[in-house]
């Protein structure tokens, strides 16, 4: 039997700048998705999702991604932000995968659906259609040495179909791998999950692909959030998506309520004694940052709370 993974080092991918920022009623200036990124990266954060290259007649909180790539490669160039920033976008189609190309991108993310009415309702084709155009997007991106994440929507249950068979996640997710994506991000893309159905889920995921080709991604519209990643955590996942302040959802996802926040998962796993690399009094500033900006509280516990203060 393979050896549990007992590490106390978790990666953290901060989505908010995409999955964050694309639920957003009002689009905000590139100036300040570009400040966003790079306060992240202050407070330490090593992987951050920027942008996405998809319609902006459909998600139209994204447009001019492909500038803020230029801006990001610029900064990194300049030693504005460390080189080792991580700073994937979205990629739907060949045509993304163009405009990719041309911005500059290490890594790209790919995002199919173990729902078929959701994929239809996201991207507008079927599940046996969208990995047809992702084979094309990661040969495309395998030729100019991109790296390729993945996506697996509504793993946990969807809003049009109910439940979603545990085989069939398994089966995507390994076709996904063997397409060439280096992880695959299990999303609770409307926040349904519960620890136990993580527990069968991610076990059997385990059981397909190894621990190390996995991350989780879970939104807290339930309040079940912390709770699965503790059920990932204590099955030896060591990657969890979030977003800070708890922004996000998705527009295609009725009821697809914030991410997990980024201060409340570091809050617990420093807590626990794990290691991020992430300062959360710096994350707690960008939180009241971003709700200037975005003129509205941002749903994190921790970043409403702050620290824990002894009374005098
Ligand atoms: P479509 O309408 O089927 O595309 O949309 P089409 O090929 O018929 O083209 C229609 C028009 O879009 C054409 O322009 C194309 O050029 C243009 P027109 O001739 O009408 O002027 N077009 C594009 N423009 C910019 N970028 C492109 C692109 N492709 C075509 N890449 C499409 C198909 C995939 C484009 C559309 O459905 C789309 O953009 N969907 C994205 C939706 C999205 O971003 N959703 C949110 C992210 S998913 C999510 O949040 C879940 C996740 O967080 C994980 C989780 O929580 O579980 C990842
Ligand atoms: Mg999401």
């Amino acid at each position: 039997m393979k050896k549990k993974n007992f590490s106390k080092k978790v990666s953290i991918v901060d989505v908010g700048p995409r999955d964050g920022l694309q639920n957003e009623k009002k689009s905000i200036s590139l100036d300040a998705r570009f400040q966003f990124i790079k306060l992240l990266a202050e407070a330490g954060v090593k992987r951050i999702e920027s942008g996405a290259f998809v319609s902006s007649k459909w998600v139209p909180q994204m447009s001019g991604s492909e500038e803020l790539c230029e801006r990001i490669y610029e900064a990194q160039r300049k030693g504005v932000l460390p080189k080792n920033l991580v700073w994937p976008c979205l990629v739907p189609n060949e045509r993304g995968m163009e405009v990719a190309l041309k911005s500059h991108v290490k890594e790209i993310a790919i995002f199919a659906s173990a729902s078929e009415t959701f994929s239809k309702r996201n991207i507008n084709c079927t599940i046996a259609e969208s990995l047809d155009r992702y084979a094309r997007v990661i040969t495309m991106a395998k030729k100019n040495k991109i790296r390729v994440r993945a996506y697996l929507s509504m793993c946990f249950g969807c809003p049009f179909e109910g439940e979603i068979s545990e085989a069939v996640v398994v089966r995507l997710v390994k076709k996904l791998i063997s397409m060439g994506a280096y992880e695959v991000s299990i999303g609770d893309t409307i926040g349904v999950a519960n620890p136990e159905q993580v527990r069968r889920l991610v076990t059997k995921l385990i059981a397909a692909v190894g621990e190390g080709p996995l991350a989780m991604h879970f939104h807290d519209t339930r309040g079940t959030a912390l709770a699965n990643i503790l059920a990932s955590l204590n099955l030896g996942i060591r990657t969890f998506d979030s977003s800070l302040g708890g922004l996000g959802g998705c527009p295609y996802a009725p009821s697809a309520t914030g991410n997990v926040a980024t201060e409340d998962v570091i809050y617990m796993l420093h807590g626990m004694g794990f290691e991020t690399g992430v300062d959360l009094t710096k994350l707690i500033a960008i939180n009241k940052v971003m709700a200037k900006e975005l003129r509205h509280e941002l749903p994190s516990l921790v970043g409403k709370a702050g620290l824990p203060k002894l009374i005098p």
